[in-house]
């Protein structure tokens, strides 16, 4: 008798596939015969990058800060995965953006809001709306950031929603376990993107967005709870974190002054 062999399709949805690193992500593992759910917010975007770069991908795009449009999508994904009889076997919780707080002492709360919201309130709205979609065996990863070992000048926002992005992501690390759904946590150094492309200071270390993707597939492949990469700067930031306050701040003072600044002082 011949056996017939059936080869499963691993499904990822990835949010943020539209730039950057989540786009790398999608055509990765597009390239690697996976079934991708490309999400996005800008339609005419997605819509090019699905005739382009992302051929075989299913697109949907909507506003992750937009609770109803999140639960809209979910719908039909959870209709698009029972016609296909297919389940989510990654999660990448990747979309995000960066807002700088230029003057501490008149905080603009509602670039705080805004940042807060998007990196980390409608984090929650995809957790409401894509868990109940996941499987047992299934994995999750959240986007947070190296940001969150140390604290930056002018990170107030982005750095407080990853740390919270940090701790949402070893809490639901305990209570899904029993789900049998495991949990990552992924701490870029920086990326090269267009997120980046707007910082007015040294980024020391960077990587490109080809780097960033496989240092991430890597560490999902191998559920690891923290991604975290380009090594050689994360663990610096890790060691710099166990040195006296006075100390670190110092170091982050110098090294994080727009360049500008650095420029006006020599
Ligand atoms: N680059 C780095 O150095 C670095 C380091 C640490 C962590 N990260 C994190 O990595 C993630 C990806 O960043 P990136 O550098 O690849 O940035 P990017 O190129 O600017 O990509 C950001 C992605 O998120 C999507 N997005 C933003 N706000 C959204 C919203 N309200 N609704 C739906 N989608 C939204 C964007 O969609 P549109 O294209 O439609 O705007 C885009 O696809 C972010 O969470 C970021 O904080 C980046």
């Amino acid at each position: 008798m011949t056996s017939v062999q059936i080869h499963k399709i691993n499904t990822v949805l990835i949010t943020g596939a539209s730039s950057g690193i989540g786009l790398q992500l999608a055509q990765d593992y597009l390239a690697a015969g996976w079934h991708v759910i490309a999400c996005g917010r800008d339609k005419a975007k997605l819509d090019a990058l699905a005739d382009t770069v992302l051929v075989g991908a299913t697109c949907f795009n909507f506003d992750i800060t937009e609770r109803s449009q999140v639960q809209q999508v979910a719908t039909q994904v959870g209709d698009l995965l029972s016609s296909s009889a297919c389940q989510l076997d990654l999660v990448i919780l990747n979309a995000g953006g960066c807002e700088y707080i230029d003057d501490a002492k008149h905080f603009d709360d509602r670039l705080f809001e805004r940042v807060v919201h998007t990196n980390l309130i409608a984090m929650g709205y995809c957790l409401g709306a894509f868990l109940p979609l996941m499987a047992k065996g299934s994995h999750l990863a959240l986007m947070s950031s190296s940001a969150t070992y140390l604290a930056f000048p002018r990170a107030e926002a982005y750095g407080a929603s990853k740390a919270g992005v940090q701790y949402l992501a070893a809490s639901l690390r305990l209570d899904l376990a029993q789900h049998g759904i495991s949990v990552s946590v992924i701490c870029p150094g920086f990326v090269a993107t267009p997120l980046t492309a707007k910082n007015d200071f040294a980024m020391p270390m960077q990587v490109d967005t080809q780097s960033a993707s496989t240092a991430i597939r890597r560490g999902l492949l191998r559920r690891e709870t923290e991604i975290h990469f380009p090594k050689r700067f994360t663990y610096l930031l890790k060691l710099m974190s166990f040195l006296p306050a006075f100390v670190w701040q110092k170091m982050i003072q110098r090294d994080s002054q727009p360049r500008a600044l650095k420029d006006a002082g020599r």
